[in-house]
């Protein structure tokens, strides 16, 4: 977790950008684990196909595991908040942040990008495109809707009336359908899709090139990554 973010770091002769901190690339990690299991464990109680999965012991068994999932998928941006909390609000506060830019970007085609490949004209981004901070807005709103109504579906079945009841499983349900959506579209973007992946690994490892650094984040990259002496400035 020792990596310091923004920052240039030389690996094996080779500099490159931290783009994540440690905290930020487990916080995702989990996030991610906890997401598949609650999408297929919540499939088999929404796809009348999977009927099966939810009688008898198969059914307490999917039930036990999305909701040991649900309370890991719940405390894991607490855990974040915890331990890296500038960058936590830094990163919240970046996503909900809608820029001239960012507009600017949207019509000079860069949606159109992700199919062309084509960037020119396109204006620089901050440390996240528009298209990661809408997929974001979508997951953090998605995020409370999911622990609102499953809170409600979990514990209050005996406190709130059958009508209310209702609501919390279809917006529970909705919830699902565009979390699972974008999901599988930044999925395309960041494993699949060549013109979109790239430095997409640094989820993972936490580092991106400095040459895709400067093409895709270049507001980053000129007014947040320090000791740029270092690739002479
Ligand atoms: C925030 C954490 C979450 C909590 C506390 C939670 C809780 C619950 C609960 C208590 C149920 C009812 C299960 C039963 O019938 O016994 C449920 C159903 C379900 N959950 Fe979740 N859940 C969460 C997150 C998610 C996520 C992230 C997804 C999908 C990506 C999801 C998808 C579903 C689906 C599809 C159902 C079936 C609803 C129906 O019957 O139509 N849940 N959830």
């Amino acid at each position: 977790m020792a990596q310091r973010a923004d920052r240039v770091v030389i690996v094996r002769g080779v500099p490159k950008i931290v783009r994540f901190s440690g905290w930020e690339r487990f916080g995702h990690l989990v996030h991610i684990l906890s997401f598949l299991i609650l999408a297929l464990t919540g499939l088999f109680l929404y796809m009348p196909s999977l009927a099966a999965f939810t009688i008898g012991e198969a059914g307490e068994l999917s039930r036990l595991i999305h909701r040991v999932a649900a309370v890991v998928f719940m405390v894991n941006p607490v855990i974040y908040l915890f331990f890296d909390t500038s960058r936590f609000t830094g990163s919240l506060k970046r996503i909900f942040s809608w820029t001239e830019e960012d507009t600017k970007w949207i019509s000079s085609g860069g949606f159109k990008s992700y199919w062309t490949g084509r960037k020119k004209g396109l204006p620089p981004s901050e440390k996240f495109t528009p298209g990661q901070k809408i997929n974001s807005m979508i997951q953090i709103i998605a995020f409370f809707v999911f622990a609102i109504t499953g809170l409600v579906m979990w514990f209050g079945k005996e406190a709130v009336g059958l009508g209310l009841f209702q609501t919390m499983v279809v917006l529970h349900d909705l919830a699902m359908l565009f979390a699972v959506g974008f999901f599988l579209i930044h999925f395309f973007m960041g494993v699949i899709n060549p013109v979109t992946k790239v430095g997409a690994f640094s989820i993972v490892d936490g580092l991106m090139n400095v040459e895709d650094a400067r093409e895709e984040h270049g507001l980053w990259f000129d007014k947040e990554v320090k000791n740029k002496e270092l690739i002479g400035g």
